[in-house]
């Protein structure tokens, strides 16, 4: 503990991470003790104060502004050359407009490698806060300012040791990742092309070699209103809805030895609008997380079991739906998982050989108490840094 201690206050009092290969990669046993973050000032770290700072502005999906004007400034102070992707742009919310962000520090905007992540979180707020030494909770504090703060480090350490070139790598930060990826699929209009894009979300400090497709849908029932003491006079978009939802719950969904079942998990339901009235209308909304094949095989068995409950419902598909995502896994010295959460990848167009990696855990993402260890950011930059390198030799 006390020799963890050491090297943690060694490199907050140089402000470099660059002596903490000491700290082995994986979930080190250094992990189980506590870094003693409370009793330091994070100001000195740079890890730990842009990673703070990033929590501490609220980014929830859409007002990405702030957020992203702090992390142009931060990174034009790193002496990298910045440039904003408009997303939506509308002249009428000027001073709070949404954008992506790329960064490079060499003369090449164009580099062989791209460290990417998302900059926008879910609601509600929660701000930064140390608990327990060395516990960091915050939204966004894992998904996916963790990401964020940590490819950054791996990046000014690589160049810093002049393992990299600055022409080798940059970064990509995006809005809008929690809302369908509006952000990332912009990125497609750059006209860019990269060998290898590391994408940033929590996967446990381990490679990910693949992640569930998803499908979302509405479901409209349509009914006709009427006094409910003469249910013969209408038609109630209720009943015709919950018998949809029952055939749907009782779908066969594919499944697969690497991703499980799909699941199902009908999110909301609204319909009609009183005790006394027939319903005219009723809606559900569904989200599908598909193990195996398709999405339109998914989609086929969702339009045959609603079309059997009755003739007066819809389906409207979202756009954006997709089958499971494999993701390369080669690289030595990593653990790998699968996760059953979307990402950008799927939305980045393009032959590139794609990682996912992060620090934290997804299983308290979204939550009232995201959090992660300290020591798991430490960790993230050196697998950051090992995945560049092996990128960049492959
Ligand atoms: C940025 O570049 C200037 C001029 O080369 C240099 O003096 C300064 O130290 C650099 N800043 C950082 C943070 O690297
Ligand atoms: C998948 O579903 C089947 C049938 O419901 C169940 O027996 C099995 O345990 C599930 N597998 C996983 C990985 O959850």
């Amino acid at each position: 503990m006390l020799h963890i201690r050491n090297i943690l206050y060694y490199f907050l009092a140089i402000g470099t991470l660059a002596h903490t290969h000491e700290l082995q990669y994986g979930p080190p046993p250094a992990l189980e003790q506590p870094l003693g973050l409370a009793e330091v000032d994070l100001g000195s770290s740079p890890l730990f104060s842009l990673h703070r700072d990033l929590v501490n502005i609220e980014s929830i999906s859409n007002n990405e502004h702030k957020v992203g004007v702090f992390l142009e400034s931060y990174l034009k102070d790193h002496n990298y050359t910045v440039e904003r992707q408009y997303i939506d742009f509308l002249e009428s919310r000027k001073d709070n407009t949404r954008f992506n962000i790329l960064a490079y520090r060499g003369s090449k905007r164009q580099t062989p490698v791209l460290l990417t992540s998302h900059i926008d979180t879910v609601p509600p707020f929660y701000p930064y806060k140390i608990h327990e030494k060395d516990d960091i909770w915050g939204r966004g504090s894992v998904d996916a300012k963790g990401c964020v703060a940590t490819q950054f480090v791996a990046v000014q350490e690589l160049l810093a040791s002049k393992s990299i070139s600055p022409n080798d790598v940059s970064l990509l930060f995006v809005v809008g990742e929690e809302t369908g990826g509006e952000g990332m699929r912009a990125v497609n209009d750059l006209g860019m092309k990269w060998d290898t894009v590391i994408f940033g979300e929590p996967t446990e400090l381990e490679l990910a070699s693949g992640h569930k497709g998803l499908l979302i849908f509405e479901v409209i029932a349509h009914g006709k209103a009427g006094h409910s003491g003469y249910p013969w006079l209408g038609k109630s978009a209720n009943h015709i809805l919950v018998p949809a939802l029952a055939a749907l719950q009782g779908l066969e969904l594919p499944s697969s030895e690497k991703y499980g079942n799909s699941t199902l998990n009908i999110g909301s339901i609204n319909g009609g609008v009183a005790a006394n009235v027939i319903a005219e209308t009723a809606v559900a909304k569904i989200g599908i997380r598909i193990a195996a094949g398709d999405s339109n095989d998914v989609k086929e068995l969702v339009l045959e079991a609603i079309k059997k409950a009755d003739k007066d419902i819809e389906v409207i598909f979202y756009g954006g739906s997709y089958g499971p995502v494999d993701i390369d896994h080669d690289v030595e010295g990593f653990k790998t998982i699968t996760v059953n959460y979307g990402t950008d990848i799927p939305n980045l167009e393009g032959k590139h050989k794609r990682y996912l990696f992060g620090p934290g855990t997804v299983l308290v993402a979204h939550s009232d108490h995201e959090h992660l260890r300290a020591g798991d950011l430490v960790s993230a930059v050196e697998g950051y840094k090992k995945l560049v390198k092996a990128a960049l030799k492959s």
